[in-house]
């Protein structure tokens, strides 16, 4: 049966899992859209609660009318298909290799911080308080998939991190590469502020990528920071 009415209950709980994060917190339920990341989903295991596609599109799911679909869609240019799930958190942070973020409010630099986490094998991505929703449709999109392959784990303070922690601080502490190598947490801080200066004094080392300007964006420094330990870590 293809869905035609724009009254459709689904689609109804579909936007709101869009627009809204108290509405996936509530549910634990999160929307992925586009074939790559559905694709991605299947390729890590996860199975859809529900699954919609375009009526005639031929790709799974439940058909729905092309311009009904697109009304649910995040998507500016619409979507083919788009999915249901149920959000997963890990019960701890665990090494040896962990993110974590603090303040770190803009969804597309979550996502990207997933992407590279999953690209430089990272255990476990950490969201801290202040932190964009993981599971928001920006932060999904701009992961390009890699929420459905790392772990992630709500952390309300900084000693529910494996050890040892490595504020990063721009132009402050040791330059990050020298650090010793093994096991890491990195420690990001918000856009604008930085990390607060409680969590800087409670980490065991505080770092800096040397640059020759004030600072990079969060989910650059977090990308380059993690280059340096994974490097670290295979020599
Ligand atoms: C845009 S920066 C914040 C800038 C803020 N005004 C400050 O001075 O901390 C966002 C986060 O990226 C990380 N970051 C940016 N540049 C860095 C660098 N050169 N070395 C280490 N971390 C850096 C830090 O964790 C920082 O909290």
């Amino acid at each position: 049966v293809t869905i035609t009415s724009p009254h459709n209950e689904q689609l109804k709980a579909i936007r709101k899992l869009n627009q809204r994060r108290r509405e996936r917190e509530r549910s634990g339920r999160f929307v992925a859209e586009g074939e790559d990341l559905l694709a991605a989903a299947d390729a890590a295991g996860w199975q859809p609660v529900q699954r919609f596609c375009a009526a005639g599109s031929g790709l799974a799911g439940t058909e729905v009318e092309p311009a009904l679909l697109a009304t649910a869609s995040e998507l500016g240019s619409g979507t083919r298909a788009l999915a249901v799930f149920q959000e997963r958190w890990a019960p701890a942070a665990t090494g040896p290799l962990c993110v974590y973020l603090h303040g770190v409010g803009d969804p597309g630099n979550v996502g990207t911080i997933l992407r590279s986490a999953h690209a430089f094998g990272a255990s476990c991505v950490a969201v801290g308080p202040g932190t964009a929703d993981p599971f928001g449709p920006k932060a999904v999109r701009a992961s390009m998939g890699a929420l459905f392959a790392v772990p992630l784990a709500r952390v309300e303070t900084i000693d529910a991190l494996p050890a040892p922690t490595v504020a990063l601080v721009a132009g402050r502490g040791t330059p990050l590469h020298e650090l010793a190598a093994g096991p890491v947490t990195l420690l990001v801080g918000a856009e604008r502020d930085g990390l607060p200066r409680e969590i800087v004094s409670a980490a065991d080392h505080v770092a800096h990528i040397p640059i020759a300007t004030h600072s990079l964006n969060a989910a650059m420094a977090a990308t380059v920071a993690l280059y340096e330990a994974s490097r670290m870590a295979r020599k």
